[in-house]
């Protein structure tokens, strides 16, 4: 006891690497089981600010063992920069591990991204053109290039040729592009694979030997649940699978190595890119939430649509995920709004109501909240640091969202400094494990 499945309850940029770096410090190791550096968070410690797309925030701990695992599509060139930009700041890496099992972002996918979005015209999904979507397509077609291949000039030639021949009339506007030369390609790779090295690894030994000591171990999912490539809100979703299920494929565990799996979700909801958003505001109280909240990726510096939180779609997440706890963030940013609303059900075409998740996507395309209004608070809440202290009408919203889902609220987030956190007594106990 016990392996913790940290997932994005909504559509990602929840919080998730505040709580990893809260927990990491008792861990045994943190491990990332899907996404690439389509994600990021930044931490603050201090007067320092530290910036992450694939590393998790585990390794700002000395003791804990920070595993990329097989899950993830890793863009060596992003590891390599932000290994650098890490070793600057003084941070020991010896803890970092990737799997050589995990996938590579070549710089065809790069290209592939951007022609895939430029194709779709006002259709596109809004991908983050990191090259996620690409790389996952060819994993699955098994014409990947993994992290082990780099460490070997002959299969690494042989794969990357096999990868490109069926993308050749794909690629054809980029024919002279510098990024597609085969001999830069290989001689690249292969110096990316000499940096590494020290940290390429067997990655779920490392998980096995945490859970087998009794140790804390943290799997680390990225996006958020309405993202996810099945249960999300298809085509508008990323190319993994987000939910909790996928920490034991993505990280190589079984089932029975997850104890508890907590959801993150905001106070409230946003969401990059295009797709459906049944809670969405278009006024100036999502101008406010989107000030209030810096609610601005920190990936790709785009403005993040806000809306009111949706208990359709979070009683969805934590049904499919089986969440055991539920951490909401950002209760601050809701001060000084009243009343505050909370979709409970959604409306659709010819007077239509839906108390579950619409699985088809017309349907979810209509779909827009039906309210229930709750008082608001005026007090900061920031210096909070237990229930207790926490406005009345706070608390209720906290025992709304509790009935609502049938799970607790185990951590809420009340500022976005380190400590602008309460740990309910049972958060802390698995803390403390
Ligand atoms: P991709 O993952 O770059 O292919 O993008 C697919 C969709 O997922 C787009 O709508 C992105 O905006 C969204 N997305 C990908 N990563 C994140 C994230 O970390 N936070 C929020 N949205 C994301």
């Amino acid at each position: 006891m016990p392996g913790l499945v940290i997932v994005g309850a909504q559509w990602g940029d929840e919080g998730k690497g505040k709580v990893v770096d809260l927990l990491g410090e008792r861990a045994h190791s943190v491990i990332r089981f899907q996404g690439g550096n389509n994600a990021g968070h930044t931490i603050v410690r201090g007067d320092e600010t530290f910036k992450f797309h694939l590393i998790p925030s585990g390794i700002l701990y000395e003791d804990c063992n920070c595993v990329i695992g097989n899950g993830v599509v890793v863009d060596p060139r992003v590891l390599i920069e932000e290994i650098d930009g890490l070793r600057r700041q003084r941070v020991d890496l010896r803890g970092l591990k990737v799997s050589a099992n995990a996938h590579l972002i070549m710089p065809y996918h790069l290209l592939l991204d951007h022609a895939g979005e430029a194709k779709l015209g006002k259709r596109e999904i809004g991908t983050t053109k990191r090259g996620i979507g690409p790389c996952y397509a060819d994993k699955a077609a098994r014409l990947g290039i993994r992290v082990q291949d780099i460490l070997d000039e002959k299969i690494l030639r042989q794969k990357i040729a096999a990868a490109l021949e069926p993308k050749r009339l794909t690629l054809r506007e980029f024919e002279k592009d510098p990024r597609l030369d085969m001999h830069q390609m290989v001689e690249d790779y292969l110096a990316y694979g000499q940096r590494l090295a020290p940290h390429i690894a067997d990655t779920p030994p490392i998980a096995w030997q945490g859970l087998d000591e009794g140790r804390l171990v943290i799997f680390e999912g990225a996006q958020g649940t309405l993202l996810d490539i099945d249960h999300g809100t298809y085509p508008f979703v990323t190319s993994s699978n987000t939910v909790a299920g996928a920490a034991c494929s993505g990280a190589g565990v079984g089932p029975k190595a997850i104890d508890e799996i907590w959801g993150i979700a905001k106070a409230y909801c946003t969401r990059v890119g295009a797709g459906p958003f049944p809670t969405e505001l278009h006024d100036q109280l999502g101008d406010r939430l989107r000030k209030a909240g810096h609610e601005f990726g920190t990936t790709t510096g785009r403005e993040r649509r806000c809306g009111w939180l949706d208990m359709v779609a979070l009683r969805y997440s934590a049904r499919i995920n089986s969440l055991t706890g539920l951490v909401l963030t950002k209760l601050d940013v809701l001060t000084g709004i009243d009343p505050i609303r909370v979709a409970v059900r959604y409306a659709g075409a010819e007077d239509a109501t839906f108390e579950d998740f619409p699985y088809h996507q017309s349907v979810l395309h209509h779909a827009s909240g039906e309210y229930v209004d709750l008082p608001g608070w005026d007090e900061d809440i920031t210096g909070a640091r237990t229930l207790e202290e926490l406005p009345a009408n706070a608390r209720r919203y906290l025992e709304f969202i509790e009935e609502q889902l049938g799970i607790p609220v185990v951590t809420i987030g009340v500022g976005p400094a380190r400590d602008e956190i309460i740990w309910t007594d049972a958060a802390a106990s698995i803390a403390a494990a």
